[in-house]
């Protein structure tokens, strides 16, 4: 069986779609991790930061797709990823593939959790995959409309702090067909693999002038670039209701971005994929419109 955590996350909500189409063309049978179960829908109740029940959710795993529970403080995050280490290596999982940040982004505050991690799962008694997920592509603009002082749709204007820095960015449906394929041939064979670390970087990289023409498209009027200092995007994000550990990551983004520490010189994720990557543009222009251009 392989299980996918997370389950109503866009992410595993992705990879699960893959696995449901290779379960229901005779593949290996697969369960939805979630820590609130819809009654009657078969999903397992996975809540990384309840540990004592997660032993009994991996009963049965042989391949654990571990999708990574961001969205807290790095201990917050550290006890709940330790948590699932010990319960797949109590409950006899056979193979974890865990969804990590990419490489570029060695020097952001949120790679601590994610090497930690790593660590700890290296430690442990089951073959382990290590994805690290490129940035996705809407991140960036999303961030940056978070910060904005004021909205480009009133003035023209995409002000992010990026300096003439550039990011390499991927598509989420990218990262869900390698994961499933890397689950799939996991389950069907086991030590495939085993131990390996795949950076799945994006192989395209933003400038804060690929927004902007992003934000040209979404709101139908002309839209420039402009690079805005770091210290009043804190008190923006801030203001818009980011919590201070949020404000950190964000802020450490910016900072690696602006300081172009966010590219990446390779990728394994053409080789990993059946298909060239998918082009980040249309999700930056859905991703802008879907937070109101502002
Ligand atoms: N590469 C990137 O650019 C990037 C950007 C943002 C986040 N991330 C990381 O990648 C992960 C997946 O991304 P995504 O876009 O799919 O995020 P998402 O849509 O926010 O989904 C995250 C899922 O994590 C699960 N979760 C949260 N707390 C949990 C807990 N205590 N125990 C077990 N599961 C928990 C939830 O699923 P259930 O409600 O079903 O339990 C939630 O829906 C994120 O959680 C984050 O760690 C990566």
């Amino acid at each position: 069986m392989i299980l996918v955590t997370g389950a109503s996350g866009a992410l595993a909500g992705l990879v699960l779609d893959r696995l449901r189409a290779a379960e229901a063309a005779g593949g290996p049978e697969v369960a939805a991790g979630t820590r609130a179960p819809a009654p009657g829908s078969g999903q397992r109740r996975v809540d990384f930061d309840d540990p004592a029940s997660l032993a009994e959710s991996f009963a049965g795993v042989d391949v654990l797709v571990f999708v990574s529970a961001g969205y807290a403080e790095d201990d917050v995050v550290m006890d709940r990823h330790g948590a699932v280490v010990d319960a797949a290596a109590a409950a006899g999982v056979r193979h974890v593939i865990y969804t990590s940040l990419a490489g570029s982004g060695e020097r952001i505050t949120l790679s601590v959790a994610h090497r930690w991690t790593e660590e700890r799962l290296a430690e442990g008694p089951f073959a382990t995959t290590v994805l690290r997920n490129g940035l996705y592509a809407e991140i960036p603009a999303v961030l940056a409309l978070a910060a904005a002082a004021a909205p480009p749709a009133d003035t023209g204007v995409f002000g992010a702090p990026f300096g003439d820095g550039r990011v390499s960015v991927v598509a989420r449906e990218d990262l869900a067909d390698v994961t499933a394929k890397v689950a799939l041939e996991a389950h069907a064979e086991p030590g495939r693999h085993a131990d390996r670390t795949y950076e799945l970087e994006g192989v395209e990289s933003l400038h804060g002038d690929d927004i902007a023409a992003a934000l040209t498209d979404a709101l139908g009027r002309p839209v420039r670039y402009e690079p805005t200092p770091l210290g009043p995007a804190r008190e923006v994000l801030a203001a818009n209701g980011q919590l201070p550990y949020q404000i950190g990551h964000t802020v450490s983004i910016f900072a690696n971005h602006r300081a172009g520490r966010l590219t990446a010189d390779r990728s394994d994720l053409p080789e990993l994929l059946d298909n060239p990557p998918r082009p980040v543009r249309p999700l930056v222009v859905a991703a802008v419109e879907g937070a109101g251009a502002r």
